[in-house]
């Protein structure tokens, strides 16, 4: 496994690929867990080359947010990554990849807009152009997304959509932990307090969802699971059903941690299954 810093040194590594071998690409922030290795792990079955993206990119966080204090645990996410079969990890430096002059931003303007759109201004727009440059140097033939983050990755496939990009966006389930909590680099930052009642935002997520699967009201159902969340010491941000990702999704602060998550809800799919009587399957 090769460790390459400047997008210079990368694109000339780049150059040492044969052309008939596919490329997949995982982008991350490092603090790598169990989710980022599902992703890498897709990509190493689905292609030959895998490359790894470790940049904590200082232009998707607001100025009271983590970028700080976000976790660097280098030499343990090199281990991870080897093991899950990456064959090249590129790792600028800021001052590498945002040089002073720098001034071209891309900004997809719909789907980044509701959700964490509204509570984290710039934040698509951090992300749509660190993904857009990191695209560029790595030319992947395939990029890997988690669902976990459902918004970011419809609003990747638009931008990828809308500029033409001659890539395949890949969007991987959400990995959880046993008792629900989908993982997350930042569950590092919850108290054992706060752990133990972090699994709430997944029982509140998946009851709203099945109540609204048997018929119920969305919009009521989203008020009662938010009340159950904020008696329990959370901070909502939005609990809500989002069409254009058919996601039921919610954001919370559990003390100074933001958590989100979110459930698929296939309403329509789902209704004709539980709709068909037995004999029609016939
Ligand atoms: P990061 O939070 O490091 O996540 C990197 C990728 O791992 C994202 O596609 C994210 O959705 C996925 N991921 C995180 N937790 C997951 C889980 N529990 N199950 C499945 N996938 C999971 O997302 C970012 O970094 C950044 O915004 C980035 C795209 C790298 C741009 O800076």
């Amino acid at each position: 496994m090769v460790i390459l810093q400047t997008p210079k040194q990368f694109q000339q590594y780049r150059r040492t690929i044969p052309h008939g071998q596919s490329v997949g690409f995982v982008p991350t922030m490092g603090a790598l867990h169990a989710g980022h290795a599902e992703l890498l792990k897709r990509s190493a079955a689905e292609n030959q080359v895998t490359i790894l993206s470790i940049f904590v990119n200082p232009k998707q966080f607001g100025p009271r947010e983590d970028f700080q204090k976000y976790p660097r645990p280098f030499e343990a996410d090199l281990d991870i990554a080897e093991a899950c079969g990456v064959s090249a990890v590129f790792s600028p430096s800021v001052a590498d990849f945002y040089p002073d002059s720098f001034s071209t931003y891309v900004e997809e303007n719909a789907l980044s807009k509701p959700l964490c759109g509204a509570f984290r201004p710039g934040h698509f727009r951090g992300v749509t152009t660190v993904v857009l440059k990191l695209f560029n140097v790595v030319r992947p033939n395939r990029a890997y997304f988690g669902l976990k983050d459902a918004q970011q990755f419809f609003v990747i496939k638009k931008m990828v959509e809308d500029l033409n990009l001659d890539l395949e966006i890949k969007g991987v389930p959400t990995v959880r932990e046993n008792d629900g909590v989908a993982l997350s680099s930042r569950n590092r930052y919850l108290s054992s307090e706060e752990r133990e009642r972090a699994p709430m935002i997944f029982k509140t997520l998946t009851r709203a969802r099945d109540q609204i699967l048997s018929g119920a009201d969305p919009a009521k159902v989203c008020c009662e699971q938010i009340a159950v969340l904020e008696q329990n010491g959370f901070r909502v941000q939005y609990f809500e059903y989002w069409p254009q990702g058919r996601v039921l999704a919610a954001a919370a602060y559990l003390g100074i941690t933001r958590l989100i998550d979110n459930v698929l809800i296939e309403t329509t799919k789902q209704t004709r299954v539980s709709e068909a009587s037995p004999e029609s399957t016939i």
